[in-house]
Parts: structure tokens; sequence; C-alpha cells
């Protein structure tokens, strides 16, 4: 999870939840207890190994079990870290999900189960071991990625199927304040949205504005709009595949020959393009200073292919970019302004 602040702006609500469970060693001594009453084993065959870092209250662990390999565990408990907890129970039922239309052990690593006990969730998955996160960038990790994403998007799902996974995503979006599949934007809505996007384009200079009121990304006059009317096109792209969601960098991670995904707690029936679009913004910023020419024309050529949907999140950039926030959000804006600025770059070039 992270992307669900890139996404919903709720930037905020992960504040102040980030301290508490980490060093918590009679946490981890709770944990200890269910982990081996969940592998019935003792004391003695178990390594545990904190992972530091990470932007949610859920802590995680490495475990070691003799004779039975390596896992990584994601925990939370209810009673201090509610939402947490929530999220974890949810990613554990989606991953059911993922085993069920056998995308676990390929797209994502093998899910074991999900502990609930005394309020404490913990989730069960294979450790990925000699994997790395984000990267590097290069036309082989390009080529992983880009079967792992075709891998999931065209995953057969049945209408049953189809709506359970609706089903999911929209308990996990409703708990999050997040818009859910019932939701139709109104005339209005959609008239006010168009307005405030307008508000962050600054015609005189012809650039768009970041919160602090400073130009970026110099275009021809009718940008701004071109952006709006692309992005509400009448070619509506099909939302009916399985996607990711969130394609923050830090839930993909390359083996030798394979691309994986963890985190799958936004998954649900969308656009590829949505990912694809996400994804490729994503790394030719991380390839913005340097970077191969080759790599980034792979990168162009597999992700950005899509107007409309490049159109979509551009809006989405610029907006974020442009709320007035406060301070401790901007490093986050700054990441959106970025975004932005490469993301206008392909929309003219794909004219
Ligand atoms: N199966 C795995 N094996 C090894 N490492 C993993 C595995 N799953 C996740 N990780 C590592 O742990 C990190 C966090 O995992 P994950 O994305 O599931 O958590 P999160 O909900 O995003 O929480 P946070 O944002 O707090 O890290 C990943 O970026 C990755 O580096
Ligand atoms: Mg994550």
């Amino acid at each position: 999870m992270f992307q669900i602040l890139l996404r919903s702006g709720q930037a905020e609500f992960l504040e102040g939840r980030i301290e508490g469970m980490r060093e918590n060693s009679k946490l981890l001594d709770r944990i200890k207890i269910s982990v081996l009453r969940y592998f019935d084993v003792s004391n003695d065959g178990v390594v545990f190994d904190d992972i530091v870092g990470g932007f949610t209250g859920a802590a995680k662990y490495k475990v070691e079990v003799e004779g039975r390999g390596s896992y990584f565990l994601k925990v939370a408990d209810e009673k201090t870290h509610e939402l947490d907890a929530f999220l974890i129970e949810a990613e554990g039922k989606i991953y059911d999900f993922l085993d069920k239309v056998g995308l676990v052990g390929d797209v994502f690593p093998k899910f074991d189960g999900l502990i609930s006990e005394d309020g404490f969730k913990i989730l069960v998955i294979d450790y990925l071991d000699n994997v790395s996160w984000g990267g590097p960038w290069n036309t082989k990790t390009v080529e992983l990625l880009d079967r792992t994403l075709k891998r999931l998007h065209t995953t057969d799902l049945s209408e049953g199927e189809k709506k359970e996974i609706i089903k999911l995503a929209d308990s996990v979006r409703g708990r999050l304040g997040q818009k859910t599949s019932e939701y139709i934007e109104s005339e209005v809505d959609k008239k006010k949205k168009r307005e405030e996007f307008l508000k962050a384009w600054d015609v005189s200079g012809r650039g768009f504005l970041n919160a602090k009121g400073e130009i970026y990304f110099n275009g021809n006059k009718d940008l701004a709009e071109e952006v709006l009317d692309v992005a509400s096109s009448a070619t509506k792209v099909k939302q009916t595949q399985l996607i990711m969601h969130d394609m923050n960098f830090a839930n993909i991670g390359f083996s030798k020959d394979r691309a994986y995904l963890v985190d799958p707690v936004f998954v649900g029936l969308g656009s590829e393009y949505f990912d694809r679009t996400v994804a490729g913004v994503n790394i030719l910023l991380g390839l913005r200073s340097g970077g191969d020419l080759e790599v980034k024309k792979l990168v162009t050529e597999r992700f950005l292919v899509n107007r409309v949907a490049l159109a979509k999140l551009i809006k989405y950039y610029v907006d974020s970019s442009f709320k007035k926030l406060g301070m401790s959000q901007d490093a986050w804006q700054k990441f959106h302004q970025n975004c932005a600025e490469v993301a206008l770059g392909v929309f003219i070039e794909m004219k």
C-alpha cells in the first residue's frame, strides 16, 4: 500500500499511524505465539527478522521455518491499528481470489494463509528471495513487467468471479472513503471538476500551476482543454479486466526471470491501460536524468499506448500538485508534479 495516497489524495490519512507497532517487542512475542501455532512448530526451528521501513502501520517480518521455507508476514493489531488490520484481512481475501484464478506463484507470490487471532491479523505469503524491488529499469525488466501485466490483464474471469472481485474491491474502497463501482458521476460534478482543473492552468504563462503558484510545463494555449477533452472523449476504455490498480514501485519485484507483484489490496476490475500508463510514467520519471534511449523507447511502446488513460492520469497529477495541502505534503506534491511533467511530455508527443 502507498499508491493509496497517490491516488486518493488522502495523504493525511497515514499520518501519525506509522509509529507504534514496529519497535514493540511484546508485539513480536505475541505474533510468534500465533505463528508457531499456525505452522505447528516449536520455537527452535523458527527465525524471525524484522523488516523495517514502509509507510503504513502494519509491521512486516521475514520468518524462516525449518524444513518449510521462508515467509513474509504482514501484521496489524485490530485494537490499536484497526484500519491496517482491516486492510490485511482484505488482502488475504484478495489473495484467496487470486489463488482461485491461478495467479499466485506466478504474477503474485504464493499465498499461505491469513491468521486471525485475538484481533491480530497476520498475512502469510511466500518470501521472495533475491528479488530487487522497483527496478533497475532496463530492457530486461521492462520486458518482464510487460509479460507479468499481460498475464494479469488477460485473466479469464467468469461472471461470478467478476462479481466477487468487484465486491472485494468495493469493500476496500468503501472503507477508505473512495468511490466504489456504484458511483456514477453527475453532470454537475463533471463540470465542477473541469473548472477545478482549469484553475491549475495559467493562461498567460501557458503552463500548469503547482500549489505554490509556480508554473511548470509550458505548452500551447489549448493544452489544458485538450487534456480534458481527451480524458472525457467518446473512445471509452473498457473497464472489465483484472488490474493491479497500485503500480507503486515498491510493489514490483524482479527475480532473475520474473516480475512479481505484491500488495494486491487494490486489485479490481478496470482497464489494462491504467496499470500500463502509471507504470510507464513512473519508469520514465525514474529514467529522466540519464537512462538509455532504447529503454525509454521500449517503455513508451509497451506501456504508454493509450492517450485517454494518459489524459485521465494527467488530470489526477495536475490536480494533486495544485491542491493546497500544507508543508507536510510537499514531497508528495512534488512527486505528482514530476509525474505530470513526464506524462504531459508523452501526451504531446503521442498526438
Ligand atoms: N513476498 C515478499 N517477499 C519479500 N519481500 C516482500 C514481499 N512482499 C513485500 N515485500 C517487501 O516489503 C515491502 C512492503 O510490502 P507491501 O507492499 O506488501 O506492504 P505495504 O502494505 O505497502 O506497506 P508499507 O507501505 O508500509 O511498506 C515491499 O515493498 C517489498 O520490499
Ligand atoms: Mg506496498
